[in-house]
């Protein structure tokens, strides 16, 4: 880098982190996750995880479940953030209740449910207790490629052919990782070519995405691009672009792929503008302020009742993982001002998520962390609630930020 560009984004950077260091209490939100956690295993069974906290109520999900890797990776991050040998102890037997989570799982999502779980606690205590795990899961993973899509299949779903969701690119990890791990080239290369298929056919002229593409696994050509979660088929779903930002820069650190990055940075490119002045996003760029449930283009057909309680249209989910996405790829981009607009978001994002409005106070909502998540608008399905996973990516993004 030239030196006249490289000193002043040396200090421009210094000066942030100074301006932005006593605004993001790491430490008393390592303490709170601590209180938190410990709340939490206390409703938890040797079958059942946290799902959400609604209606006044913690909601558990059975440990077959997508977001099964969750609550045991906010307690390795919560021992890595607090130090608290209590901690690594819960993390181990939380991560001890899915070793056979891909006996159970039948689905893309292994990645989400395995390295945040095994993945952590093999890197943590190099046990290899945790190896079968992860050998199994990218073994299953790889086995749902097709060679004729060049993608891996998302969903079992008979109301689709061969869907492929953005999330998918959130696996990959467990491929490149078990890849090198176990030495099966194979694994990466099947990672490489999701990743590229992806980023011909999920995006859209602006650097937006599609939630769902399906397939014609007999020709590779595609059938139909749509939402499932979002307003519509042709609007901007918050968690679904912050799984490409986050994918592609993961898959460009794992890899060394450059156009990995550069499909990160137009993601970026298009979140920053939208982030601008609400750093917490809505859980749909495009959808109408007063969308109501049952609204846009969901194939699943429309909600009707009510959604107790929704009164925030956000999702501090989307929030969470754009907040850790953007930490690594101002670490990674080549570009020094773009690093610095990606630092700065993260930091406003984290800001705003340690705030009152998003921050449970302790022993609030059931023992999570984070207020004003959504799951499914369209179904009316999990609105303006705490989310398992909107937890896990607050405490990575506040891991990445304590470690810049
Ligand atoms: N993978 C499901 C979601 O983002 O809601």
């Amino acid at each position: 880098m030239n030196l006249r560009l490289f000193i002043p984004a040396i200090a421009g950077f210094a000066g942030l982190l100074a301006s932005c260091r006593c605004d993001i209490p790491v430490d008393k939100i390592a303490e709170l996750s601590v209180k938190q956690c410990t709340l939490m295993e206390q409703s938890l069974t040797e079958d059942t995880f946290p799902r959400n906290f609604q209606n006044g109520e913690l909601v558990l999900a059975n440990t077959h479940w997508w977001c099964s890797g969750f609550f045991p990776g906010v307690c390795w991050y919560t021992y890595k953030l607090s130090g608290d040998e209590a901690m690594k102890e819960m993390a181990l037997r939380q991560t001890a209740k899915i070793l056979d989570v891909s006996l159970l799982s039948g689905d893309h999502d292994l990645g989400f449910e395995v390295m945040p779980s095994s993945g952590e606690a093999w890197k943590e205590t190099g046990d290899s207790l945790y190896l079968k795990t992860l050998r199994d899961a990218a073994e299953e993973l790889a086995g749902r490629f097709s060679p004729v899509t060049g993608v891996i299949k998302s969903w079992n779903n008979p109301k689709f052919t061969y869907p492929v969701i953005i999330d998918n690119m959130m696996n990959l990890e467990l491929l490149t990782y078990a890849s090198r791990l176990f030495d099966v080239p194979e694994w990466k290369e099947i990672a490489i070519t999701h990743a590229r298929t992806t980023m011909r056919n999920h995006f859209r002229e602006d650097n937006s995405c599609y939630h769902l593409v399906d397939y014609n696994p007999e020709d590779g050509s595609i059938i139909r691009k749509q939402t499932v979660q979002g307003f519509a088929d042709e609007s901007a779903w918050a968690r679904g672009q912050a799984w490409a930002l986050y994918g592609f820069t993961m898959m460009f650190r794992e890899t060394g792929e450059e156009d990995f990055l550069a499909q990160a940075e137009k993601v970026a490119a298009f979140l920053l503008p939208r982030l601008e002045g609400r750093p917490v996003p809505p859980w749909d760029f495009d959808a109408p302020e007063d969308a109501a449930p049952g609204c846009g283009t969901n194939p699943e057909g429309p909600f009707t009742g009510p959604v107790a309680g929704a009164d925030v249209q956000d999702d501090a989910s989307a929030g969470a993982v754009m907040a850790s996405a953007f930490l690594e790829l101002a670490g990674l981009t080549h570009d020094a001002a773009l690093a610095a607009r990606c630092r700065k978001q993260a930091l406003e994002t984290l800001k705003a998520l340690c705030g009152e409005k998003y921050l449970a106070a302790e022993g609030e909502i059931g023992g999570f962390l984070l207020k004003h998540s959504t799951g499914h608008y369209p179904k009316g399905s999990e609105v303006d609630v705490p989310l398992t996973y909107a937890d896990y990516y607050f405490m990575e993004a506040l891991w990445r930020y304590k470690n810049l």
